[in-house]
């Protein structure tokens, strides 16, 4: 029987392995990264969580976005891609926290948005965890469902078919999120850029 911390050790070995060489094997997303922050809209001094953060390559546009006068909070499960992201600086943009989106270490409504680059497949309970992350985003705050590349590229690149059960498919995901605290307002998947926007509802 699988429970909760196989689902962590699983998601743990599998980016362990992957966290030294995570930046370069995709070294041309930056440009991506930047155009996902700037939709959300984020202003001077606004409090802002990276959920999933990995090596934190989105810490520097979140950082830019809300400037020195904001917060920017950096959460991964992964203790390799924490430690990677430090090595490469992003340590310098934001609060770097090893913790599991599923019990944020945070207040309730104490962010205004959340942005999330390639976590949602990789969670147990994504309902129950996209409500935690609804609990810690104020109401009308924003959450960003990112990636650096959109759904049919990716199950080429893995070899695998997109099937209509896929969490990601438009209107399960509008489902998922509606059913967790969130009104999906914008969805893109192209090959180059995955990304639903969705505001917290109350
Ligand atoms: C595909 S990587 C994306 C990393 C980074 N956001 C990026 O786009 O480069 C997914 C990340 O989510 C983290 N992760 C998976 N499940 C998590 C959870 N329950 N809580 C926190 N982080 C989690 C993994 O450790 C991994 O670093």
């Amino acid at each position: 029987m699988r429970n909760m911390s196989d689902d962590h050790t699983h998601v743990q070995e599998f980016f362990t392995a992957r966290a030294a060489d995570w930046d370069s094997r995709f070294p041309d997303d930056g440009p991506a990264f930047a155009a996902a922050v700037a939709v959300l809209g984020l202003r001077q001094g606004d409090r802002v969580l990276d959920a999933g953060c990995g090596t934190g390559r989105a810490l520097p546009p979140l950082r830019a976005a809300v400037g020195p006068s904001g917060v920017v909070l950096g959460a991964d499960l992964t203790p390799a891609m924490l430690e990677a992201a430090v090595r490469a600086g992003r340590g310098a943009h934001g609060q770097l926290l090893l913790a599991d989106v599923a019990a944020l270490p945070l207040r309730p409504e104490s962010l205004d948005a959340v942005f999330a680059s390639g976590l949602i497949a990789h969670l147990p309970d994504p309902a129950e965890n996209l409500r935690e992350l609804a609990r810690v985003v104020r109401r009308g705050g924003m959450l960003a469902l990112f990636h650096p590349i959109g759904r049919a590229a990716l199950a080429a690149r893995q070899g695998r078919q997109i099937t209509p059960g896929d969490l990601r498919a438009e209107p399960n995901l509008r489902s998922l999120l509606a059913g967790s605290g969130w009104r999906m307002t914008s969805y893109v998947d192209e090959d180059d850029r995955f990304l639903a926007l969705a505001v917290r509802d109350s």
